[in-house]
């Protein structure tokens, strides 16, 4: 298999998929720019051997249409700093063979976002699996897949992965065009290669006691994790907003809390898996809540109250926004002593001030086992920015720039971003 760092990029066009997913505010501005920085050593190494760089990435989920504010033209000028050069931008990153043609050693292009293309991801639009011509329109939209690939490929003489992101969607972009390059050019890039050893790390060289925190608000989007996990861990803490389905499960009064109802079988199905297999499972016991948070702006309504109640017996005008005292110190516990720890995913609505303790104790705990000689893997945008706000990124082992990519990984899933360079 062809490796970033053998490979020499002089006089070669070569084309990169990175994962500029970066979270933006109102006015366009990067939140969180780990993503960005994270891709520098591959983009650097290309242009420092005299190579020119294509930079392909998508940015939400535009669904196939054009989206100003999905575009990555609000990204190109941190682009062109971080990376010392002056980037060009094509607006159309399947009308950029002209722009890619024009580079010369040591310039660099970002594509417009690759999703403004439904052929990117490779799945018919606007039409339902239960339509009967349903079939017939995804092999067409799969052979459109392959020329919006060919296309992209035809830029470069050489392709390189760096998207660990994305590295579990089977896209145009993250795995068809590889078939477009022979096995000597075409490689995963250095994050890409520090990634898949972090998940190596984590699943092949398990030191012992192993401790998972989970958190996020939904037990449905996490349960195929959080299963493998129960097969895996010693202690595996569950917090975040699934802390109320798990609460409402066993009778308990949630208040505003969000719940999946629907979900409740399956959290007790977690408790008995976690029985089963003798991992003892850790749910917070209070909560912080408060009478009307907004979510859009991350704020506290005027006049709204802050109360810390039990999690099982919240009144009805509160919801649940974070872990309460008890919670954190027995979160804290469950991370102390711990050899291997996996972090996924926040334990309260931890943008805003009044509610990030919970995220913070879960922080603090990582950073002290890590001290004391623990390898522990942070991963999903908002533990990323949790660690982040937090000062902690350097007090823990590796910080993972993969959300579901990172969870499928570590479900043993092969991500097809990766098998289509090693041929898997
Ligand atoms: C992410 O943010 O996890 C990656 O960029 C992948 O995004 P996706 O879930 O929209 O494919």
């Amino acid at each position: 298999m062809q490796t970033i760092d053998k490979f020499n990029f002089a006089g070669k066009k070569a084309i990169v998929r990175v994962d500029f997913n970066v979270p933006l505010d109102e006015n366009g501005k990067i939140t969180d720019d780990t993503r960005i920085r994270g891709a520098l050593p591959t983009l650097k190494k290309i242009l420092a051997d005299g190579g020119s760089l294509i930079i392909m990435s998508h940015m939400g989920k535009p669904k196939g249409k054009v989206n100003a504010k999905y575009s990555l033209s609000q990204i190109v000028d941190e682009v062109s700093n971080k990376l010392g050069v002056k980037v060009a931008f094509a607006p159309d990153c399947a009308k950029a063979a002209d722009a890619a043609k024009a580079l010369k050693p040591g310039e660099a292009l970002l594509l417009e976002n690759l999703r403004f293309y439904a052929e990117e991801e490779g799945k018919p639009v606007g039409i339902e699996k239960e339509d009967p011509a349903y079939e017939a329109a995804k092999k067409e939209m799969k052979a459109k897949q392959k020329d919006f690939a060919k296309t992209l490929a035809s830029y470069a003489d050489c392709y390189v992965n760096d998207a660990f992101g994305t590295a579990h969607r089977k896209h145009a972009s993250t795995a068809v065009i590889a078939d477009y390059f022979d096995t000597d050019n075409k490689m995963l890039g250095y994050l890409m290669e520090k990634e898949v050893q972090a998940v190596d790390n984590v699943l092949s060289n398990i030191k012992r006691p192993f401790v998972a925190i989970m958190g996020g608000s939904k037990v449905s989007s996490k349960i195929g994790i959080i299963e493998n996990l129960l097969g895996k861990v010693d202690r595996l803490v569950l917090c975040g907003g699934m802390t109320y389905t798990f609460a409402k499960a066993h009778g308990g009064e949630i208040g505003n809390s969000i719940v999946e109802l629907d979900k409740l079988d399956v959290a007790l199905g977690v408790e008995e898996l976690a029985k089963k297999n003798g991992v003892e499972l850790v749910l917070g016991t209070d909560s912080v809540c408060c009478t009307d948070y907004d979510f859009a702006s991350f704020s506290v309504k005027p006049g709204a109250k802050i109360e810390v109640f039990n999690s099982n017996n919240i009144p009805a005008e509160f919801e649940g926004l974070d872990a309460g005292p008890l919670s954190r110190e027995k979160f804290a516990k469950a991370i102390e002593g711990a050899k291997t720890i996996l972090w996924n995913g926040p334990a309260g609505c931890f943008e805003c001030d009044e509610f990030t303790a919970g995220s913070r104790a879960i922080g603090d705990a990582i950073a002290k086992a890590t001290a004391e000689g623990a390898f522990s893997l942070i991963g999903g945008g908002d533990s990323v920015a949790c660690v982040n706000k937090f000062g902690l990124a350097d007090k823990v082992s590796y910080i993972s720039t993969g959300g579901g990519a990172l969870l499928e990984a570590i479900e043993g899933k092969v991500l097809p971003g990766v098998a289509a360079i090693k041929g898997e």
